[in-house]
């Protein structure tokens, strides 16, 4: 071999073998935690990007074309970095891009170039007008849905178009057509907010649509959220009945001129062939009354009526849509299709999931198909549906006949497993129908696999039900007549959101919900968000969510101006908490409380739940006012804190460390939230577990409960307990589901037995993600991944084999980067994988008794690079690691 090559070889062997680091690259650019977002009214706008490779930033320069150089800045900062150039205008586009240096003063490449505009900012204001087509509206009674209504309007552009941005938004939900094209694919736009305070705005480039000459605009305008039914009050029009539509197309000419064209008067409307489409209740469209070219310019519209103009209800805040849209997330084609009675045909999906069928028929004309949606099947292999409750969920297409039609509601969604196709006049092809998954676009943010395939489904289940549930809002259930954003569900289960995916900007948007718009003068946060008009008390646990959200958020991702947003509003309720209660500190004698939600036959008093959960919030307010530097609100909070834990002990603990009601939450709360202490924790500990065993190795914990059941057993150094009831498969358990051949998450333990059969379908549903919750646990102790600090900028990974796994793979996509944790085991040999992301530290604990017992990247622990070890600890080295990749291969014998 030539000497040079040698020389190259070796140095490529050292460079993995140290750890040194190589020059650092950048990407995965955002802004406002979006990729690339069009129309942001945040100021200054914040820039993100991820470091990749090894190593550590020392300094950044951002570079916004035309505008803005930041110069070489000496910082490790990579996220929420405030774009500090000249104030930005209405609509401006700013293209941006980053480099950054390394330790050793080396500079990456410059970042591809990444993209954001900005929304209608003040002073401008809207020019255009609302618009809708009011037809006489039919009561709210027997099912009787008004039609959606077209609106269009005709324009010239005269002169060469540079450039085309819609900016729009509704009081329902609309689909904006430009000459004949779809503006977009997003749904269910402007989102779902309490549109008696505020409504959003989109923003799309549609340069490429518009051109020189005759052009027109055209939009479909449906009830959506704003006046067709909604959560389980079984009446529409909760906002409003008057749907409305408010769009402005602005044109800038190559000339430097510019003309906007809004909705206003002269726009005209009809109906079309959207004959009904209700969010709960599924769509209706007769292709028979298709207006071919509609919204094109050539269309003649002179028999259609003038639009109504003004809004008529609610004079809304205009903002833009802090959060990502909802889009088709995925498609499942059929996984059998069956025909349990003549020519009904049903489709299963293999995947339970929220969205829409799409249907592909060539049909004769006034063919009507029916599709149904259910989540299970009757014994008889029928749909199952009388879970759905009020919810119709039908949807119902007309033929035009001629030729070969595709066609997907766009105006409603369900949640199902299963279509029932009836109307076909032969059975359905492997594409006559398949299920189109809609969701909040939330980039996947984790991965898990081990060698239990049972725990696979879970995590699969566990995914899917966070998808079928992010659409725009959290909600608890996507399927039956409720939909709401149930603060109690949102709570227990926002940190597991953010380990599935990037969930960062979807609760910006819904944090304004709960805590700008949904709580309540006196401070009591809601049960659900958006609410109408605030003066709900979600009680203990549910109204806890404006504190634990908002903290939980922040400890994830580091984003400090949206804790100081909400900051004012989680003190307000720990107020509202203090005041209600006795001199004493105890609950007041009646307040409203779920209590530990659809529990076994285990009700824990809810004066513990109050008083865990009020001290919970004071603890997280306590962290929060420190994390932004209010010394002395932290000081405050946390006496507070301390007054509360006395409290608890002095009235709820007796001396042997039994917590009132004896439960396993009532135990769980006290061990989670650092209620109890010493031995009085180590006492509670062991009722803890003895409870379980009582009860066979099984969980008796409702939604409160099970959110930090398994997290205090770990804490407890009992995941030996957790690893039982995680492998369990009988009732209850989340085995128990998927032997059941569950697909998502069920919101109770008895959704379906094989002694009782569905259980009481006023509340069954088969997507609630509340005991999903157990992910965090997973990640964190099966995988070993977890936060140690300031948004992942310092991470432990000890992953804690269970003797009945043999490896697992978890991945998790933090704000600082992709962190890594697989291991093998086999026979007292274990084997890791580990990357830990630029510019973080982490604290690797690798099972050895010894250093002789431990080989790193294939060398002695003493040569790897990027190691340091700092101590041995209950079988486990500690070492600290630098960011890198690493392989460890150890013996726990040794
Ligand atoms: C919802 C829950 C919610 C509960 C309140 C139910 O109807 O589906 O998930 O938290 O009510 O107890």
């Amino acid at each position: 071999m030539p000497r040079k090559r040698v020389q190259i070889l070796l140095l490529a062997v050292c460079l993995i073998s140290t750890g040194a680091a190589a020059a650092l690259t950048v990407g995965e650019l955002r802004c406002e935690s979006l990729c690339n977002p069009l129309g942001i009214d945040a100021t200054p706008p914040r820039l993100s990007w991820v470091p990749g490779g090894q190593g550590r930033q020392t300094a950044y320069e951002i570079a916004v074309t035309g505008l803005w150089d930041s110069g070489k800045v000496a910082s490790d900062q990579t996220f929420d970095v405030e774009y500090a150039g000249p104030p930005l205008s209405s609509l401006e586009r700013c293209e941006w891009k980053v480099r950054i240096w390394d330790e050793r003063g080396n500079a990456s490449d410059w970042s591809q170039p990444a993209v954001w505009t900005m929304g209608l900012l003040a002073p401008d204001t809207w020019k255009a007008d609302w618009i809708g087509y009011d037809l006489p509206r039919p009561a709210a009674t027997n099912l009787v849905l008004p039609p959606p209504v077209l609106v269009r309007t005709a324009f010239r552009a005269d002169k060469p178009i540079a450039h085309a941005t819609m900016v729009a938004t509704g009081l329902g939900w609309f689909d904006l057509y430009l000459n004949g094209r779809r503006v977009t694919d997003d749904r269910f736009i402007p989102g779902w907010t309490d549109y008696t305070r505020r409504v959003y705005y989109r923003t799309y480039d549609v340069t490429a649509l518009v051109v020189r000459g005759k052009n027109a605009l055209g939009a479909v305008i449906a009830d959506g959220w704003f006046s067709g039914y909604v959560g389980y009050l079984h009446a529409r029009d909760l906002y409003g009945c008057h749907p409305r539509l408010r769009a402005e197309l602005h044109l800038e000419f190559a000339d430097g001129t510019s003309a906007v064209v809004g909705t206003g008067p002269q726009w005209k409307a009809a109906t079309g062939p959207e004959r009904e489409a209700d969010v709960l209740m599924g769509e209706t469209y007769d292709a028979r009354l298709a207006l071919d070219g509609w919204a094109r310019p050539d269309f003649d519209d002179r028999p259609w009526a003038p639009v109504a103009t003004g809004s008529l209800e609610v004079q809304p805040k205009l903002e833009a849509h802090p959060g990502p849209p909802v889009r088709e997330i995925a498609v499942f084609e059929p996984k059998r299709i069956t025909e349990p009675k003549p020519r009904v045909y049903v489709l299963d999906l293999g995947q339970n999931f929220a969205g829409v069928a799409r249907l592909k028929v060539g049909g004769h004309a006034g063919q009507t198909i029916t599709l149904r949606y259910a989540e299970r099947l009757n014994p008889d292999g029928t749909i199952y549906t009388t879970n759905l409750r009020s919810a119709r969920a039908t949807d119902t297409y007309i033929c035009r006949g001629g030729g070969l039609e595709v066609w997907e509601p766009r105006f409603t969604f369900h949640g199902f497993q299963y279509i029932e196709v009836t109307g076909l006049t032969h059975k359905p092809a492997a594409d006559t129908v398949v299920g189109v998954a809609l969701g909040s676009d939330t980039p996947v943010a984790g991965a898990f696999a081990c060698s239990d395939p049972m725990l696979n489904q879970l995590h699969s289940n566990i995914y899917w039900t966070q998808r079928a549930n992010f659409i725009d809002v959290p909600t608890d259930c996507p399927q039956r007549d409720e939909r709401l954003g149930w603060t109690g569900d949102a709570q227990v289960y926002v940190r597991t959101a953010t380990l599935n995916c990037d969930v960062q900007a979807f609760y910006r948007k819904w944090l304004v919900d709960l805590c700008d718009d949904g709580q309540r003068a006196d401070g009591e946060f809601p049960t659900v968000a958006p609410v109408k008009v605030s003066g709900d008390d979600g009680g203990p646990g549910w109204a806890d969510a404006g504190v634990i959200c908002p903290w939980t958020i922040y400890d994830v991702y580091g984003d400090r101006r949206e804790l100081e947003q909400h900051y004012g509003a989680m003190t307000n309720f720990i107020a509202f908490c203090r005041n209600r209660c006795t001199p004493d500190l105890l609950p007041p004698a009646n307040f409203q409380c779920f209590g530990d939600w659809l529990n076994i036959d285990a009700d824990t008093p809810h004066e513990v739940i109050y008083l865990a959960y009020f001290a919970r919030s004071t603890q997280l307010v306590a962290r929060s006012a420190e994390a932004l530097g209010k010394t002395n609100d932290a000081v405050k909070y946390s006496e507070l804190f301390q007054e509360i834990k006395t409290a608890f002990n002095r009235a709820y603990v007796t001396g042997d460390g039994r917590v009132k009601g004896d439960t396993q939450a009532g135990y769980v709360l006290a061990l989670a939230f650092d209620l109890v202490d010493g031995e009085s924790a180590q006492r509670a500990a062991r009722h803890l577990v003895e409870n379980i065993e009582a009860r066979g190795n099984h969980l008796s914990t409702g939604f409160i409960g099970t959110k930090d059941l398994m997290l205090v057993l770990a804490k407890i150094g009992r995941n030996d307990v957790a690893s039982g009831l995680i492998h369990n498969d009988t009732f209850p358990s989340w085995g128990f589901s998927i032997k059941q051949g569950a697909t998502s998450i069920w919101e109770r333990w008895n959704g379906w037995t094989p002694e009782k059969g569905f259980a009481d379908p006023g509340m069954n549903s088969f997507a609630h993600y509340s005991f999903g919750a157990v992910y965090q646990w997973m990640v964190e102790n099966i995988g070993g991944i977890r936060n140690d600090g300031d948004a992942y900028r310092h991470i432990i990974i000890a992953p804690q084999p269970d003797g009945k796994l043999t490896w697992a793979r978890t991945a998790y996509r933090s704000i600082r980067g992709r962190i890594v944790s697989n291991w093998k085991c086999l026979g007292g040999r274990m084997t890791m994988e580990v990357t830990i992301p630029a510019n973080t530290t982490a604290t690797i604990f690798v099972p050895a008794q010894s250093a002789a017992g431990i080989r790193a990247n294939g060398e002695p622990l003493a040569h790897a690079g990027g190691l340091r070890l700092l101590r041995f600890e209950s079988g486990h080295a500690v070492l600290a690691a630098q960011p890198g990749s690493y392989h460890f291969a150890s013996r726990s014998g040794s």
